[in-house]
């Protein structure tokens, strides 16, 4: 089949599998480029050595995940297992970008004699947490980093079988603010109206701690974790534009369930040595964040303003400072005051934030986005796709199971 962007209320549905395969492997190309280069003023060269060879990424298929994936297997020589939620391809319909990047960057770390393999399902199960453990068990034997990346819409207790959604709200009062569509440059006024009942709490049970916290007890339970081994999961914060739907929202409550969840998880953590951080990482354009409303209109200045000032990164640059400036740069990682990782430190930089302010009073309703980047996070949410590369014939017949 000829497989094109078919899109529903601004979610792309379909993907492609030789888009996904060249987006994969740009990230690769990057990473051990700068792993190995020694001339590039933003970006340190590593020695493998310094990184964590056995890596356990719980949403490691597509945005921030992968991108850890890549940077631990590609600049560190890690062995890694992966555990998301896929759509397999059938012979009509295509997979999720997740199972074609999957299946791309098993192929190239197997070729580098790395180990990489995979668990399709849902994290938050028992059972998924069981199939892990055998696989560390046969393959990695234990891990010296877990990364905890999901992102999901909802999430089902395995001690209650009661099933939460995860909403993206303010709280109290509804918030009204200029947006673009992904797919117009028109600024318009977008609502979004306040959480209401349970569902900030519920919120918090799918994107807070609590299954952080859970997976790492079972894998201490089950002796997987290496003597002194890391966990790291990941946060936003952002500027105060977006806060009232994002920090002081019901994602932004859920996020601060998971910063103090960190601590807990370090105590528990002791017996081995343990620690667990939150890095908190810059607004970028993946399958979660794009249907935020205002994040956008945010994105498409930041991106801009960020780019002027050769200070842009995207998914891998983000995670390529994490493990080489701030995770295993040091004995002691350098966190802010509240303990946590800042890798938003060029998106928070005063500076950076002023330029944003000041573009923002440029747009108007009804009238074209000004002095922003819309065309790169367009292009870039494409990419996620695996939609946009030059290098790929959009127009050949080809099997979605093709990998
Ligand atoms: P993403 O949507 O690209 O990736 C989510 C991953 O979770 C995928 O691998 C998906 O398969 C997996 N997943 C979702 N539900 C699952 C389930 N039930 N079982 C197993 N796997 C499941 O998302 P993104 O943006 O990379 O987000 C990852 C983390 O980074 C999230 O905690 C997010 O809040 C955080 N973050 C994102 C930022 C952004 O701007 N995108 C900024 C800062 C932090």
């Amino acid at each position: 089949m000829i497989i094109s962007k078919k899109v529903l209320r601004n979610v792309t549905l379909t993907a492609h599998p030789l888009g996904c395969r060249q987006y994969v492997q740009n990230q690769i190309d990057w990473v051990r480029e700068h792993a190995r280069k020694t001339n590039d003023a933003l970006y340190r060269p590593v020695t493998s050595d310094a990184l964590p060879k056995r890596v356990l990424i719980l949403g490691g298929s597509t945005g921030y995940g992968l991108s850890t994936r890549i940077v631990t297997a590609f600049a560190g020589g890690a062995d890694t297992i992966n555990v998301s939620f896929e759509r397999e391809p059938s012979e009509t319909k295509t997979a999720t970008p997740g199972w074609y990047n999957t299946m791309a960057f098993e192929k190239k770390a197997k070729e580098a004699g790395l180990a990489a393999e995979s668990v399709f399902g849902d994290a938050f199960s028992d059972e998924t947490k069981a199939r892990t453990a055998t696989l560390i068990r046969k393959t990695l034997q234990k891990v010296d980093l877990v990364v905890y990346s999901l992102a999901s819409p909802l999430r089902t207790d395995p001690a209650t079988g009661v099933t939460y959604r995860s909403v993206l709200k303010p709280i109290g009062e509804a918030f009204t603010a200029l947006s673009v569509d992904m797919d117009s440059p028109v600024v318009k006024q977008a609502t979004i109206e306040a959480a209401e009942g349970s569902q900030a709490e519920e919120t918090v049970k799918v994107m807070g701690g609590e299954d952080w916290a859970l997976w790492i007890e079972h894998l201490l339970k089950e002796d997987l974790l290496a003597p002194n081994a890391m966990t790291v999961a990941y946060s936003y914060i952002g500027p105060k534009v977006t806060y009232p739907v994002y920090r002081e929202g019901t994602i932004g409550m859920a996020k601060e369930h998971l910063e103090k969840s960190a601590k807990a998880i370090t105590k528990n953590l002791e017996k081995i040595n343990g620690k667990a951080f939150v890095s908190v990482n810059k607004a970028l354009v993946t399958r979660a964040s794009a249907v935020i409303p205002v994040v956008p209109l945010y994105m498409a200045l930041l991106y801009q303003v960020m780019k002027e000032k050769g200070l842009h990164e995207g998914c891998t640059e983000q995670i390529y400072r994490l493990f080489t400036d701030r995770l295993y740069a040091d004995k002691r990682v350098p966190t802010d005051d509240e303990g946590r990782i800042r890798l938003d430190d060029w998106e928070m930089r005063e500076d950076v934030q002023a330029e944003i302010d000041e573009r923002w009073t440029l747009q108007h309703e009804g009238e074209p986005l000004q002095k922003g980047d819309l065309e790169g996070v367009r292009q870039e949410y494409d990419q996620i796709h695996g939609f946009g590369f030059p290098s790929v014939d959009y127009t050949l017949d080809i099997d979605p199971r093709v990998i």
